[in-house]
């Protein structure tokens, strides 16, 4: 099994979500026009994007920016407020990060949230200090005085914590308005100065009231509109793809996952038939998926399609590979070897549609040029000397919020809830042997029983991902009478938030002996069905 960078990379190949470009210099991704924006600086806590989408979804527009970003980077979004995420350094260690005191100066209101708090109350003349006990996990919170940010709250609520270093004393002119069994301030404030602190994490679930005491930030304090909505994005963003593309030839490289469907259908809706999008089938694709997606854009959306039908050359290329770090290569070469073919057919296209996120933004530096690119992100992708300008769509969206979109569109469901499947598709599903078309189809068929009792059993959103993996190996069985000698089929399914990390699903016992049965009596070459129960980590999600 392979740990490389590769394996690592999310959107290789047919997904071509790549962000093949390095993020704008210093450019703000941009948000529709009369939308409240506030700004989160991360200080680099572990729920640093998740405090994004909880301002978003409150209907406030937010961005991520790294905390170093400075001053005059924040003011060019124009914000109503800014957020000072939490953060795994102590404001007194050497190095830790530091709160520019020209973000004080601004004249918007800030919230310090964890760290971001302790940096507030050190830089205004508080007591912050490491504690002897650490305080970390679930805690309760008992209000003292409501002030803005506990209005009509209750007084004692559960609240989630994670820190060491504790404000002991508020800055002078505060009010001290919370504290916990380890905190004696646990939530500051001063309406006057605009400035208000928390020790706990409200974007957390384990935090009840956590998006209500957001909510009073950012509608009380900073006086937002909340009317953003991943769905408000749909006007603005056909408005800047014409006023990109004018007349020009657009093309894009449609995979059936999410992202490239919502970029296409986006981009289709702003320019009609200047777009052309390419679907190359490298016959590594679960069952019917194929005719699924030439079916739903060429027919129902009337998208101009190529369908290459690639099957023959990709098996040729396959036979007798069976290193899956050597798979990936082949396929990601050939595709890119394909889809040029089919892009220098089509004369005169410029643009290039990538169903780039907003959290690939953020990896390759948050729009602001300042960090490393994660060179993973271009691995199998589409390479970044390909002659063409970038149709970005997505760049400011979350995946829950591309899904949005995608329903807003009209995209048919079993699209928008597509679980994720890697580009190299079934290849790598076939472990330790050649991906050839006898077995590709055997898996295709265990494939498909799965996903049927899976939909049936109403799980398949709560999945990260479900799948089958067929190793090259055989075993012996007993079926009438008769010994047998066939294929085992690995039952793989996992939960997970962003496949960094994932659990496998507890599914029902009755759920997996229908499926094991109807693998076994429905497919005549497997007499074995065994369930993983990895992991990540130590697994991969993948077994290659
Ligand atoms: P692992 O197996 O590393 O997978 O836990 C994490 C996520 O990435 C997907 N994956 C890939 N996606 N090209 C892709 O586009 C690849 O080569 C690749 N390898 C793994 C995997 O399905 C999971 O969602």
């Amino acid at each position: 099994m392979s740990t490389g960078a590769a394996h690592e990379a999310h959107n290789v190949v047919t997904e071509a979500t790549a962000a093949t470009g390095l993020a704008d210099e210093g450019a703000p991704i941009g948000h529709p026009a009369g939308v409240d924006e506030v700004v989160v600086l991360d200080y680099g806590g572990q729920y640093s994007q998740l405090i994004a989408r909880r301002v978003r979804e409150c209907g406030v527009f937010s961005e991520l920016l790294p905390h170093h970003v400075g001053a005059e980077e924040v003011a060019r979004r124009r914000p109503r407020g800014l957020i000072l995420s939490g953060g795994p350094a102590s404001v007194y260690e050497d190095g830790a990060p530091e709160l520019d005191p020209a973000l004080l100066e601004l004249g918007i209101p800030v919230l310090g949230i964890c760290y971001g708090m302790q940096l507030l109350a050190r830089e205004l003349g508080g007591r912050v200090e490491s504690a002897e006990v650490g305080e970390y996990g679930r805690s309760e919170l008992t209000v003292r005085e409501s002030g803005l940010l506990f209005e009509g709250l209750p007084g004692e609520q559960p609240c989630w914590m994670s820190h060491r270093d504790t404000v002991f004393e508020a800055p002078e002119g505060f009010v001290a308005l919370a504290a916990s069994t380890q905190s004696p301030v646990a939530a500051f404030e001063s309406r006057e100065r605009q400035v208000y602190g928390i020790q706990f994490h409200p974007e957390v679930v384990h935090t009840p009231y956590g998006q209500q005491i957001l909510t009073h930030f950012l509608r009380d304090a900073c006086g937002c509109e909340m009317s953003w909505s991943a769905a408000s994005i749909v006007d603005e963003q056909i408005a800047a793809i014409r006023e990109q593309v004018g007349d020009g030839q657009v093309i894009c490289g449609l995979s059936g996952g999410v992202d490239s469907s919502v970029a296409a259908l986006l981009v289709h809706r702003a320019i009609g038939d200047q777009l052309t999008c390419v679907f190359v089938d490298h016959g590594l694709m679960r069952k019917n998926e194929g005719e699924q997606v030439v079916k739903t854009f060429r027919d129902e959306f009337s998208v101009p399609l190529v369908a290459v039908d690639a099957e023959d050359r990709f098996l040729e290329k396959l036979a007798g590979v069976t290193e899956p770090e050597e798979k990936r290569k082949i396929i990601g070469g050939e595709f890119i070897r394909v889809f040029e073919e089919e892009a220098s057919r089509l004369s005169g296209a410029q643009y290039l549609v990538q169903g780039t996120l907003y959290s690939d933004v953020i990896e390759s530096g948050g729009g602001t040029g300042a960090s490393t690119i994660k060179s993973h992100h271009n691995v199998g992708g589409l390479p970044d000397d390909l002659e063409f300008e970038l149709v970005e769509p997505l760049r400011s969206l979350f995946k829950d919020e591309v899904r949005a979109v995608g329903a807003e569109l009209g995209l048919p469901e079993r699209l928008v809830w597509r679980q994720p499947f890697p580009g190299p598709g079934l290849a790598i599903r076939i472990v330790g042997g050649e991906a050839t078309k006898e077995r590709l189809d055997l898996l295709r068929d265990a494939d498909a029983v799965l996903q049927d009792e899976i939909r049936q059993a109403g799980l398949y959103r709560e999945l990260w991902q479900s799948f089958c993996v067929l190793p090259d190996i055989r075993t012996v069985g007993v079926q009438g009478d008769e010994r047998t000698y066939g294929y085992v089929v690995v039952i793989r399914a996992v939960t997970s938030d962003d496949a960094m990390t994932a659990d496998w699903a507890r599914l029902p016992y009755d759920l997996l002996e229908r499926i094991a049965s109807r693998m076994i009596n429905e497919l005549r070459e497997v007499n074995r069905v065994v369930l993983d129960i990895t992991s990540k980590p130590p697994g991969t999600i993948e077994w290659e």
